[in-house]
């Protein structure tokens, strides 16, 4: 993907008001010009929401591609819902998510888009598996029953990928991150990821005088990625990676921290030294679902990820500082009313999940 200035290509962002996307955005704008994660000569990158097109009409898709003519495509743009919202409406997340990825394919196919980076998340592997979670592993159950709308959906741009390319011969392919966080990420308190909703919790916490209360034991074990570090695996992909096989992005298996340590992290960096405690009567989940990142390290020889501490230490101080304009669910678009309407109008379920619930950002 390499040119001159004279010769400009455009690449798009789908989804890029979002965590992963403002995070692609941040490292594109302050990597140095052709380093290995920065603008190259001759790139224009166009990051787009909601607001410049919906994705879930044909016609505002085709009309996208039809004004950037993108050489390349990292399609991030998802109806992405907490678990309870998931739970509460997996037809919705099952038919948006559908009608985006299905759009999204095929007119980079029509407009002869030379590669889609799609991207899933670890919820397309099946509920019952052996671990560690790895790209082969995907097809071989059916994913948990909870989000198996989101789930489906997700796991679906894998077969489409392969069915474009074996017909078309198109370059598309996916990326399956782990748990993401970051700047920018959703920060609600019902609903949202692990670090974003502790983080409100312990700032509001500290700033209330009141306990930081921590759902379940603490025990249970994850893998958390840094959306800066995401956005790099991301420009790799886009720059180096031509197969139509998922590659999972993710710190190592050796890397997994349990809730408990993150929690003790969030109560250092924020300063908090009142009562802190964890309520045993709530559900711990899954105590680990450990994912392998064996084949993008073998391929990208290795990637100096960024220290827990210090990508915490960051969003903590991303979050302190912009506490008044941080992302929960009640501020999104389709809630402000500023998400561009479809062009034919289309029969909306009794209670859509964008408009009415309070958080919009927890799937993995
Ligand atoms: N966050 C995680 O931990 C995680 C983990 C694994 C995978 N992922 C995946 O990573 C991708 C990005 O996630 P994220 O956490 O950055 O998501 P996010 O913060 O919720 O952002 C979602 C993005 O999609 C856009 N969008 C939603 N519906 C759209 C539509 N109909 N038309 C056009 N754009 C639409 C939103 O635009 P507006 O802001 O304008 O509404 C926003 O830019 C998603 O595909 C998600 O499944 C995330």
């Amino acid at each position: 993907m390499s040119t001159s200035e004279s010769q400009q290509v455009t690449i798009v962002v789908t989804g890029a008001s979002g965590l992963v996307g403002s995070a692609i955005k941040q490292v594109i704008a302050t990597e140095p010009l052709d380093s290995p994660y920065g603008r190259r000569r001759g790139e224009r990158w166009v990051f787009l929401r909601s607001t410049d097109g919906d994705l879930r009409d044909p016609a505002q898709t085709d009309a996208m591609y039809a004004k950037y003519k993108p050489v390349a495509v990292i399609h991030l743009a998802a109806l992405v819902g907490g678990l309870f919202n998931n739970m509460r409406h997996n037809l919705t997340f099952l038919r948006e998510n559908l009608l985006i990825n299905d759009n999204i394919l095929w007119s980079a196919y029509k407009h002869n888009t030379k590669k889609v980076i799609s991207c899933l998340s670890t919820c397309v592997f099946p509920d019952k598996v052996e671990y560690p979670l790895t790209e082969a592993k995907i097809h071989l159950g059916p994913p948990h029953s909870s989000n198996f709308g989101y789930s489906h959906a997700k796991r679906m741009v894998d077969v489409q990928n392969r069915a474009y390319k074996e017909e078309f011969g198109c370059n598309f392919s996916s990326a399956i991150p782990t748990n993401v966080f970051g700047p920018y990420d959703n920060f609600d308190l019902e609903d949202s990821h692990v670090i974003p909703g502790l983080m409100h919790k312990c700032y509001l916490a500290k700033k209330n005088g009141t306990p930081f209360i921590v759902s379940g034991t603490g025990k249970p074990l994850r893998q958390f990625i840094y959306s800066l570090d995401l956005a790099k695996l991301f420009i790799w992909m886009l720059r180096e990676y031509d197969s139509v096989e998922p590659l999972i992005l993710s710190v190592g298996e050796d890397e997994e921290i349990s809730i408990k340590e993150v929690a003790d992290a969030i109560v250092r960096e924020m300063g908090f030294t009142g009562e802190y405690r964890f309520d045993t009567t709530k559900s711990d989940g899954q105590f680990r679902k450990p994912a392998s990142n064996a084949q993008i390290m073998s391929l990208m020889g290795g990637f100096k990820f960024t220290p827990f501490d210090v990508a915490l230490h960051e969003t903590v101080k991303w979050f302190e500082e912009n506490y008044d304009g941080a992302r929960t669910g009640f501020k999104n678009s389709a809630t402000e009313g500023k998400r561009a309407q479809p062009k034919e109008p289309e029969p909306t379920p009794p209670s859509s999940p964008r408009a009415d619930s309070k958080a919009l950002n927890a799937s993995t």
